[in-house]
């Protein structure tokens, strides 16, 4: 009795299974052409050890599972395909092989030990380099919010949201802490991820080894906006993390144009004032983000949008229809005081 229907839909869904193992590979080679989320490129201790791992990790998989297992498939598949003198009849059936039991039971075993000792050995090596924080590292409280990140600097006083800066070349110790719900900061080029979790201080460290641009992401689920809770870290060379370092130690500059000033006292009139610090202003709400540099950093909303003049406007008329569902209310503010306000908020660099 012929079975080609049955055994072609076998057919192709066994090769639907390698195929979808062999399309992991362009995607972990795409990953690996430098763009700034990639952990494949790795800029600082951390991630090195972690990539190592990685790959190793990979190989291992792949040599030992993969690359074996695929190659058998192909071959049985052609090897024992059905052929027009079939007859139907099923072949002479084995009960059991114990040498082949006792290989694919205590090879794995052994895989999954090796991978369990050297992940042992590289938690213990990226811990061991870091806590406590040593004089002369740089110490930064990260705190998670729904959905944005605040940045303090102890000792400084520096409070920044969203864009984290630290200098090249120094050890970055983060202590971390939540608002609100679990949250995890994860940049995948500097620092092993780390989950930030409600009532407890947890913390990562990274120590860049190149100035630039690096991405992120919050990697726990936490909400509506999770996947708009991004990390943008500036590594700067040392002088120039110290302009910013003094340019964020000052309170807020009056400002001195009329449109400003009038906007200034707007922003201070409106409930404005329960969320966000304006340093060096009666504001000092603490809920939102910390306005005192707003300008200073290149995006709002976590990332989402551009931070000039126009997305402003956007933004404070309705954050929502940016970002639906964060925890900024529209205000329902006139056209002319979102005007004022705006021509204030732009002055804050
Ligand atoms: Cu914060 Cu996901």
């Amino acid at each position: 009795m012929p079975l080609s229907a049955c055994n072609r839909g076998v057919y192709w869904r066994r090769c639907g299974q390698v195929g979808g193992l062999l399309a992991v590979v362009p995607l972990i080679v795409g990953a690996a052409d430098g763009n700034d989320l990639s952990v494949l490129s790795p800029a600082s201790p951390p991630t090195h050890f972690i990539t190592k791992f990685f790959i190793f990790e990979l190989s291992l998989l792949t040599g030992i599972i993969l690359i074996p297992y695929g190659t058998l498939l192909i071959y049985f598949l052609i090897r024992y395909r059905q052929r027009p003198d079939d007859d139907g009849s099923d072949p002479e059936q084995i009960y059991g092989s114990r040498p082949l039991e006792l290989a694919w039971t205590v090879l794995p075993l052994l895989i999954v030990f090796l991978i369990f000792l050297i992940v042992l050995r590289s938690v213990a090596d990226i811990r061991a380099n870091h806590a406590p924080p040593q004089d002369g590292d740089l110490v930064v409280q990260v705190v998670g919010h729904q959905w944005w990140w605040e940045y303090r600097y102890p000792g400084q006083n520096v409070v920044t949201a969203n864009e984290l800066h630290v200098p090249v070349h120094q050890k970055v110790f983060l202590e971390m802490r939540s608002a609100d719900v679990i949250h995890d900061f994860w940049a995948p080029r500097l620092a092993a991820k780390a989950d930030i979790i409600p009532g407890r201080a947890t913390h990562t460290w990274f120590e860049a080894e190149e100035a630039g641009e690096y991405g992120g992401q919050c990697a726990e689920f936490c909400g509506a906006q999770h996947a708009n809770m991004m990390i943008r870290v500036a590594v700067d060379p040392p002088d120039e993390f110290q302009r910013w370092l003094a340019n964020q130690q000052q309170p807020a500059a009056a400002p001195e144009s009329t449109a400003a000033q009038e906007g200034r006292h707007t922003f201070l009139s409106l409930a404005c004032v329960n969320c966000h610090t304006i340093r060096g202003t009666p504001a000092a709400g603490t809920v939102g983000p910390d306005l005192t540099h707003l300008m200073s950093r290149h995006t709002l909303a976590t990332g989402m949008v551009p931070n000039d003049p126009d997305h402003l406007r956007q933004w404070v008329q309705n954050p929502q229809q940016i970002k639906n569902g964060c925890r900024m209310p529209a205000l329902g503010l006139s056209r002319q005081e979102v005007e004022r306000v705006v021509a204030y908020l732009i002055t804050l660099h």
